[in-house]
């Protein structure tokens, strides 16, 4: 049996080294052969209809300065906003217009009473406990790190669902790309917290991060498996130039190689995990406006988020260039 035969017939029926080997490769055919196989993974766990997630990005305000990103606490130049209530409500309105099972909201990390409260208000919102409003519609959270305690509040008031990226599964790598006060321990931590409460948990992690390598990334695909997770997201890591990462960045991998190894990633995931949700992230689409997305599908992704947040809003939701121009 070839090592594809192996990983088409049960999940996690690669090592290390076939992930890592295959990652490597710049063998067009036998690229060829492995989306062919995710595709064909897709088809046997039923994976082959897209799911459409409403992706409303409540607020930019941030405690964290983690140094790729466009909306850390340290940048000054961005405009921060909190959508009130009522505005969120009529996304999720939207949502339930354009025949949507499911939305997402997702901003900076924030930990208080005012942010856990405002977010248990939205959640029985859009799943209909507050009141009248139907269909009820499942719930994402992306929010960050976050107590027990805080985490089993958001679920009791309905939540089903939480995204929390681990951005990259090397410890060393991870305290390169975050100053000193975030812990990679805890970041963990927060992921099986979310995965013991029940949350049907998603993580992942950038792709082209500068300094990272394919065994950093073969390991990322090992560590979901590990983790057992549900969802994984994953993207391509794009400098912002407000940030003190970008200055490395240039000098790191192209643009297009990122996205290259960002399918390769979601195919290798996907056979590696079977049964599991990948998102085509929206960095897919800032690297290939028009068919990114699609591309992210046809190497084995299967949920998509489009943006609902009003534009006056989502356009200093900043996380890397691209990103806020390009919403319906
Ligand atoms: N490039 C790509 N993705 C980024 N994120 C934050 N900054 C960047 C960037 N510069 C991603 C992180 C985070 C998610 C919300 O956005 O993975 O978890």
């Amino acid at each position: 049996m070839t090592a594809l035969e192996r990983a088409l017939a049960a999940p996690k029926n690669l090592t290390f080294d076939e992930l890592a080997g295959m990652l490597a490769s710049e063998d067009e055919g036998l690229w060829r052969e492995i989306f062919a196989a995710a595709r064909e993974v897709k088809v046997k766990c039923g994976k082959t209809e897209t799911l459409p997630r409403g992706l409303i990005e409540t607020s930019n305000v941030c405690a964290k300065d983690c140094l790729y990103c466009g909306i850390r606490k340290g940048n000054a130049k961005v405009p921060r906003y909190l959508i009130p209530e009522e505005e969120v409500a009529a996304c999720i309105d939207e949502a339930r217009r354009r025949g949507y099972p499911a939305v997402a909201f997702q901003a900076g990390e924030i930990e208080s009473e005012a942010n856990t409260a405002y977010y248990e208000r939205l959640t029985a919102c859009a799943t209909g406990r507050a009141g009248s409003m139907t269909p009820p519609l499942e719930v994402t959270l992306s929010l960050g790190e976050q107590t027990e305690e805080v985490y089993r509040r958001w679920k009791d008031a309905g939540a089903m669902r939480y995204l929390l990226r681990i951005e990259t599964s090397n410890r060393e790598l991870y305290a390169k790309i975050h100053p000193a006060e975030c812990s990679f321990e805890r970041r963990l931590w927060c992921v099986r917290a979310l995965k013991r409460l029940g949350y049907v948990t998603g993580s992942g992690v950038m792709i082209g991060i500068p300094g990272q390598t394919i065994r950093d990334l073969a390991n990322d695909i090992v560590f979901f498996g590990d983790e057992r997770l549900d969802m994984v997201g994953m993207g391509p890591y794009i400098e912002h130039p407000e940030t003190p990462l970008s200055e490395l960045a240039r000098r790191s991998s192209e643009h297009d190689v990122r996205l290259d190894l960002t399918l390769r990633m979601i195919a290798l995931t996907r056979l590696y995990l079977h049964d599991v949700n990948i998102v085509a992230a929206t960095a897919l689409e800032v690297l290939d406006p028009e068919g990114g997305r699609n591309r992210g599908i046809e190497a084995g992704a299967n949920v998509i988020m489009p943006v609902l947040t009003p534009r006056k809003y989502g356009c200093n939701y900043d996380l890397y260039p691209g990103k806020a121009h390009d919403r319906s």
